[in-house]
């Protein structure tokens, strides 16, 4: 699958970093609710579920955490540590996040406010709906404008 980063803009002087994040500029939709994970227990799994609408980015703003994301077509694995690169996280994309940083603190932006029947928690079923026909002519019809 297409892993998208996001290069955040620096603004540094000698009393140190800023980075801002605001729509259009560097965020591509709507930011609709913000909420950040931190004191993540390192042996832990989080996630483990896709969405099938929500869109959002997620920043490491300190620490690292490595995300395993998977549209179907298999898994791959991208590590977040660099406060100034965000990692785009589609909707209909199977995620998970392990190996927290004893410091990591993850923030992610979101489209649509918290709505629990919007995830898919099951692998399998995540499977079968994003293969399913209407999944894909649903893509198709975004693809095609
Ligand atoms: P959960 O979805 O299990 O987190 P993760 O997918 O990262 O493992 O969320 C943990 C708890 O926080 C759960 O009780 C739902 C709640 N929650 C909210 O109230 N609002 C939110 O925006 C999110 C993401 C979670």
């Amino acid at each position: 699958m297409q892993i998208q980063r996001v290069q955040l803009q620096q603004h540094g002087d000698e009393r140190g970093m800023l980075i801002a994040l605001e729509k259009d500029r560097n965020v591509s939709f709507d930011i609709r609710r913000v909420y950040y994970l931190f004191a993540t227990k390192n042996e832990v799994h989080r996630g483990q579920h896709a969405h099938r609408h929500l869109n959002q980015l997620a920043v490491a703003v300190r620490g690292s955490v490595t995300f395993l994301l998977d549209d179907g077509t298999g898994p791959v694995e991208v590590v977040l540590d660099d406060p100034s690169q965000g990692l785009l996280l589609g909707n209909m994309v199977w995620r998970e996040m392990y190996d927290f940083s004893d410091d990591c603190v993850l923030m992610v932006l979101a489209d649509q406010l918290y709505d629990p029947t919007d995830y898919i928690t099951n692998y399998d079923e995540f499977l079968s709906e994003v293969k399913s026909p209407l999944y894909r002519g649903e893509l198709a019809a975004c693809q095609n404008g």
